[in-house]
């Protein structure tokens, strides 16, 4: 049976709709996760939920352990993840409030434990990474919005960043010259790793701001929390929606 975990990200600490069963403490052998797996009952379905960056809101980007997320994870039977992450709008469509599902992924991260597959092999493994994202989960959170009326950008090419520091206006056009529509710090290696441990990954991506440079306005933290917070409902009904058929 498909178990769901849900990592949240930027604006999602925890799930207000979460009934809360339990709470483990769970170590890895790649250090310690973002935090304790919340266990818990969302729209009747059991579910783990896992702050990306910590509750409270600690880690940034780059200093996530996602070896030991998706790690702990995968000890717990999860077979299905949803990773929820801000990111900033490169192309038209991409306008800030929106939600998108992306398809494609390019990495530009650095220096991030990024492998399982690293040491004390008995033989060097390559992954299939064309898909980096799997199609049924993503089709089950198109289907689910739909059902809900919710506007939902159904493909999108993500451009992983290293971070912390938001972009420069020439990374933004570098970004679009490649292909990517949107721009976020946290969607790799999450999705590369699950993928390495047969974990179903799809991300509910959404729209904070414009890239540097596109448009003439200052990028605040505080623009880009009060978009996400605004755009949150949304996340929450699509969660609802979807969840009853994924957990
Ligand atoms: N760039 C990178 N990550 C982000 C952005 C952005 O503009 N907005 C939210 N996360």
């Amino acid at each position: 049976m498909a178990k769901l975990a849900i990592i949240g990200g930027s604006g999602l600490a925890s799930l207000a709709a979460l009934k809360i069963t339990r709470q483990q403490v769970q170590h890895t052998p790649y250090g310690e996760p973002s935090g304790v797996l919340t266990y818990g009952v969302y729209a009747d379905k059991e579910i783990i939920f896992m702050p990306r960056h910590g509750n409270p809101h600690v880690l940034p980007p780059h200093k996530i352990n996602y070896r030991a997320n998706i790690w702990a994870l995968k000890e717990n039977g999860i077979t299905n993840i949803i990773g929820v992450n801000a990111v900033g709008g490169i192309t038209e469509q991409m306008l800030p409030g929106s939600l998108v599902i992306p398809n494609q992924i390019i990495d530009y991260t650095w220096s991030r434990d990024h492998t399982f597959f690293d040491d004390g092999l008995s033989e060097v493994t390559h992954i299939d990474f064309t898909h980096p994202y799997n199609e049924e989960l993503r089709q089950a959170l198109l289907v689910a919005a739909d059902s809900a009326g919710l506007d939902v950008l159904s493909s999108a090419t993500y451009g992983a960043t290293q971070g912390p520091r938001l972009e420069s206006a020439a990374e933004i056009r570098r970004l679009k010259n490649d292909g990517c529509d949107i721009v976020g710090m946290t969607g790799m290696p999450e999705a590369s790793l699950a993928k390495e441990l047969e974990i179903r990954y799809a991300s509910i991506s959404i729209v904070a701001n414009w890239g540097a440079g596109i448009t003439e306005e200052a990028l605040t933290m505080e623009a880009i929390n009060a978009m996400l917070t605004k755009a949150l409902g949304k996340v929450h009904t699509l969660l609802g929606a979807a969840i009853p058929s994924l957990g």
